[in-house]
């Protein structure tokens, strides 16, 4: 459909192809307000409105392509539409309305994801999308108590590889198991937004926030790849 949906399905087919997206793992949102604005702005709903635990009130308006629940990575890189949708946050920033294409419904982790991008919002940031994946070597990490250390963890990643500490210039943040898809993990996770724009969740995965979604995808395959160095330096004798 345009440039911004290309760049979708190009990294949804990377978080397939990296084996970080087993069945429906990781999920996708992005601002698309300054795109759409014109052609949607007279658009009705194609469902009801949805309720958001929270107020929202900076997003009032905004339009977001999210995947939708459910949906495979690997479809999201064939047919982001077919696998997502497009939604319009309500005037009151207390809900949501589907408008684009299919009545599909949207990640489970969508609190977190509008959570962060109101947050980003509230900081003056003009963040646009929040990438959300399970990169193997990353979560094997966060089963080892010492690597649920934020600062620890991020020096650690940053000593491997020196493209690390450049990429990934604040770090990595850590939020500790919180069951997907609740408004506690959402709560958690802006928190560590205020200093990180990479952040793990122990044992299930890792999100990215930036102005491209190319980018994020970048941001987390540098990390991930100190981690696969980290796991190689220790298979081969590394003592720390
Ligand atoms: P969804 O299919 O609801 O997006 O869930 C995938 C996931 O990774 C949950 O954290
Ligand atoms: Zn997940």
């Amino acid at each position: 459909m345009f440039r911004e949906l290309d760049k979708i399905s190009e990294v949804a087919r990377y978080l397939w192809e990296k084996g970080w997206a087993e069945y429906n793992g990781g999920n996708i949102s992005v601002n698309l307000t300054e795109q759409l604005q014109e052609t949607f702005k007279e658009k009705g709903a194609i469902s009801g409105r949805i309720e958001i635990a929270s107020e929202l009130k900076m997003l009032a308006g905004e339009l977001f392509y999210v995947t939708g629940t459910g949906k495979r990575m690997r479809d999201v890189a064939r047919s982001p539409w077919e696998n997502g949708a497009l939604i319009r946050i309500c005037d009151d920033g207390r809900g949501y309305e589907l408008i684009y294409k299919e009545n599909i419904p949207p990640t489970s982790e969508l609190i977190s994801h509008l959570y962060m991008h109101h947050c980003l919002r509230q900081m003056g940031r003009d963040t646009k999308v929040v990438l959300h994946t399970h990169p193997t070597e990353l979560i094997a990490l966060t089963h080892i108590k010492r690597w649920l250390d934020s600062e620890a963890l991020t020096q650690m990643l940053w000593s491997m590889i020196p493209e690390c500490r450049m990429v990934v210039t604040k770090g990595v943040g850590v939020v500790p198991y919180i069951s997907p898809g609740t408004v506690e993990l959402a709560e958690a996770t802006v928190v560590e937004l205020e200093k990180h724009d990479v952040i793990i969740w122990e044992k299930h995965g890792v999100l990215a926030v930036g102005d491209d979604i190319t980018t994020c995808f970048d941001t987390i395959d540098t990390l991930n790849k100190s981690a696969q160095i980290y796991i190689h330096a220790k298979a081969a004798g590394l003592q720390d």
